[in-house]
Formats: structure tokens, sequence, C-alpha cells
């Protein structure tokens, strides 16, 4: 079964510059032409920095109140389409067209500079969430071992190099979050959050989204967000943790796999720590973005 299985998994291949694979690019056209709407909400991520936990925060801020059976019974990938997503009908694209409700939620793990162009040209809001380097790679690895439709991950070793050149699925991280970074500076419609910030306090985080959605929940609806959005309510939650998506082991890892801070003081020896560190400052020379790798 592992060998079919490992059949299954697609290449990676080079795309505009960008490690992709073709789930992402088939349905290229359509994505590079998706009409957005002035009141669109773009969530943009690297992959497994803290994206579902972010859209169905945002989603049960705009309709926990109006539609409470929503959460229940639609799961997170179709409350809010994967815009570039092309694995088996409807694509990400047909879901966001369909879509009857506003705001539009739409995720996208795409480099800023493969966004389709009409979310500037409509000025849509886009709330980025960047994470540390260190819990992203542990946390894309152990989704990448899970989930049969990403490559072929390897051992932890051969992957941290392979995040380190940018050669997984999204490209490089450090091109990711800052090329968003950098949008951020001439932007102003873009929030950038940072998930260790969202783990330390979220009521804190809460304010700062609300005031850049410009949405002000009651207190009793604050009260639902944030008992919603908490890691071991989304862990249980069916709607928001995946286990109805195919293609996922969880007997390998849930996708709702520890939801923490500092997690990559487990996966990472000394020595890939100390070179990790050393590639990372280099990277990391040109541009003011921090993260915390603790809270
Ligand atoms: P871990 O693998 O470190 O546990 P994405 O949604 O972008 O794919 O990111 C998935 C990561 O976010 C996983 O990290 C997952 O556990 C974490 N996550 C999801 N919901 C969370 C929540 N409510 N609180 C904290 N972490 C959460």
């Amino acid at each position: 079964q592992e060998e079919t299985v490992s059949h299954l998994r697609p290449e990676l291949v080079d795309f505009h510059g960008v490690s992709m694979d073709h789930f992402f690019t088939d349905n290229w056209d359509n994505v590079q032409n998706f009409q957005a709407k002035p009141d669109d909400i773009l969530i943009a991520t690297y992959p497994k920095a803290g994206t579902t936990w972010v859209s169905h925060m945002l989603d049960l801020l705009y309709f926990g109140k109006s539609s409470p059976k929503r959460g229940v019974s639609l799961p997170i990938f179709e409350r809010v389409p994967f815009l570039e997503i092309c694995i088996s009908p409807p694509t990400g694209v047909e879901l966001a067209d369909k879509m009857t409700t506003s705001p539009r939620l739409i995720k996208t793990h795409l480099p800023v500079q493969l966004v389709p162009k009409s979310f500037w040209e409509q000025k849509c809001r886009i709330v980025y969430v960047a994470r540390n380097a260190k819990d992203n790679v542990v946390s894309y690895f152990h989704f990448d071992c899970m989930d049969s439709m990403q490559p072929e991950p390897g051992d932890w070793p051969s992957y941290l190099q392979k995040f380190q050149e940018g050669k997984l699925v999204f490209g490089s991280w450090y091109d990711h979050v800052k090329g968003w970074w950098e949008k951020k500076q001439t932007y102003p419609k873009l929030l950038y959050l940072h998930y260790e910030d969202l783990a330390e306090d979220m009521e804190r985080e809460l304010d700062h989204v609300c005031s850049f959605l410009g949405v002000c929940p009651s207190e009793e609806e604050r009260q639902q967000v944030k008992e919603g959005v908490q890691f071991d309510a989304m862990k249980k939650n069916r709607m928001a943790n995946y286990s109805t998506m195919d293609g996922m082991d969880f007997k390998i890892s849930p996708f709702m796999r520890k939801g923490k801070v500092g997690d990559w003081k487990n996966h990472f020896t000394v020595y890939q720590n100390e070179e990790f560190d050393k590639e990372y400052q280099n990277k990391m020379m040109n541009t003011t973005l921090q993260f915390r790798t603790e809270v």
C-alpha cells in the first residue's frame, strides 16, 4: 500500500521560480483570471502557519451569529475556499465563484508576486499569517508525511535541507514571509499577523483583527469566537479539523497536531539548530521582519 500512496504523490516542479506541484498550477489560468470583489477577504499564509486557525476565526466573526450552524455543518475548506487548489472538482476557484455569502473569505498559499491581480485592483483586505521558521518546518514535515497529496517528504534531515533550499510546495518560506512583509509597507489593507502572537494573547489579536476589518462584535460574540478558536475546540470540531478530507492519514499525524510554539525543540538536534541559525541569519539579513521561536 505504501507503494501506491507514494506513487500518487506529486513531483515538485519549478513554476515561475517557485517550487510547486501540479495540484496548485493545473488551474492556473482560472486562478490568475479570478475576479475578486471589493469586500473579499484574502487569508494568505505559507503552508502550516496557522491558516485554518485564522480562517475559522474570521468565519466565526462574520457568520457565527447570523448562521450558527455553519461552523458545525460546513467544513472549513468549503467555508473558506482554497483559491489555487485543483485536486478533484470543484476547484477552489469554482467554490469561490459559487459563494453567495458576503464577505467571501478566501484562502491562498501563493507568494505575493503570484496573487491574482484583481485582489489588488479591488483593493481587498488581506490577512497574512506568518509563523516562525522552525515551528513552521516541523509542522510542514508532519503534514507532508500524512497528506498523500503532497510530494514525498523523505526523512527529517533531508526535509530540513529542502526547507532551507526552498524546495517545498509554495517555495521558500524566507521569500514568502519577506515578500508579504514588503508588500505591507506599500499596501495598507494588509494585516500581518504572527502565529506566536495569537498563541500568546488571543484577546489582543482579536482586537487587532476586528479593528482592521472594521467589525464590532458584542461581548457574547467575542466570547464565542475565542472559545471556538481554542486549539482543543478546533481539534474536536470535525468541521475545522480536516477529518472529513480524503488523502490525509490521521494515524500518521492529525491535522490539529500540537498547536504549540516551540515544538521545534523536540525535533531539531543541537547541530541542526546551529546550522539552521547560521543560514537563517544570512537569509533574514535584509529585512526588518522578526520572529519569536518561543513565547
Ligand atoms: P502543528 O502541526 O504545529 O500542530 P495550517 O492551518 O496553516 O495548515 O496550520 C496548521 C498548524 O496550525 C498545525 O500546527 C495546527 O495544529 C495549528 N493550529 C490549528 N488550529 C490551531 C489553534 N486553534 N491553536 C493553535 N494552533 C492551531
